[in-house]
């Protein structure tokens, strides 16, 4: 099987590489810096072990698992992946410049670019390259290895071919469940989820109740028996991408429901962005 790219290993990235090597694909993955391409790495590596020791992997698999996935600074080692998933920081100018880049750097012309943007337009990755009838959206969830759904964005400009190629590529290879959703900010999950979290967060702000981060998230844990509470969740995802998914959100619709609360703006111009920061709504041990 030809490699497939991964652009990033943050929180979304190496969770994609993984699902990918562990289908058996070889997986390029690209950073930034050095530094980000080890904590990559690592962050890899610990979510193989934490399926070592919950029994769904073998030991010998995660090494081979790991075998299969390379992660290094030099985009051009993209050059031969006949599928490559974007999943760097929500940041268009940064999106559309690596979509530029990468359409001049795959020598395959069948090459498909799809992204795990989460509120940033389709048409926009795909009108900043060559080939837009090649550009998607693969809106993977986070942990990637464990959540099941990928949502399939087209542009107005993406072929029917590549929407089958990576639907295929999602529920074949990967065992995900696909839906298709409209070329809009938020898609479908996160035009209902985000201003669920963003009412967490008013919430809180407000000092309704008197309720703490820790009262809000019971309230739906225990009250409405969701996995997890909103902020608790906020932090998984990481404030950062949280207010991106937002803005981008507020941007397309103009509904106040969708403007960042303050208290969320604050917390991440502190670098306050939960779980990969170590503190968000709560504190963390980072090792
Ligand atoms: N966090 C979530 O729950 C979630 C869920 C679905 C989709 N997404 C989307 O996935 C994408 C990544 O989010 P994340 O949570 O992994 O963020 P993150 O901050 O954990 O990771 C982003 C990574 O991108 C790297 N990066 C930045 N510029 C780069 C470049 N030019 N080339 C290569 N790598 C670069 C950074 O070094 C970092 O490691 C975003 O588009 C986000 O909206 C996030």
């Amino acid at each position: 099987m030809t490699p497939v790219g991964v652009i990033g290993s943050g929180l979304m990235g190496s969770g994609i590489a993984e699902v990918f090597a562990r289908a058996g694909r070889r997986v390029l993955v690209h950073e930034v810096t050095e530094d980000a391409a080890r904590r990559g790495r690592d962050r890899i590596a610990s979510s193989l072990a934490r399926a070592v020791c919950s029994g769904k992997l073998e030991q010998d698999q995660s090494a081979q698992v790991l075998d299969r996935i390379t992660v290094g600074t030099d985009l051009t080692a993209l050059a031969e992946a006949e599928l490559v998933v974007e999943a760097a920081t929500e940041d268009e100018g940064l999106k559309t410049e690596l979509f530029r880049q990468l359409d001049a750097t795959l020598v395959r012309e069948d090459a498909v670019l799809a992204s795990n943007t989460s509120s940033i337009p389709i048409m926009k990755l795909g009108k900043a390259t060559q080939r837009p009838e090649q550009v998607v959206g693969m809106h993977f969830f986070n942990p990637v290895p464990v959540l099941p759904l990928v949502e399939v964005v087209p542009s107005l400009f993406t072929s029917p071919a590549t929407v089958q190629r990576v639907e295929v590529v999602a529920q074949d290879e990967l065992g995900k469940t696909v839906i298709r959703a409209q070329d809009r900010a938020g898609f479908i999950v996160n035009a209902l989820l985000v201003p669920y979290l963003l009412s967490a967060v008013r919430v809180l702000e407000s000092g309704y109740a008197y309720a703490s981060a820790a009262d809000v998230d019971a309230g739906m844990v225990r009250g409405c028996a969701h996995p997890m509470g909103p902020l608790q969740l906020s932090d998984l995802i990481g404030l950062d991408t949280v207010v991106a998914i937002t803005n981008s959100m507020y941007e397309e619709f103009k509904e106040p429901l969708y403007s960042p609360p303050p208290m969320l703006l604050r917390m991440v111009e502190g670098g306050l962005l939960g779980r990969k920061t170590g503190r968000g709504f709560y504190e963390y041990d980072r090792h």
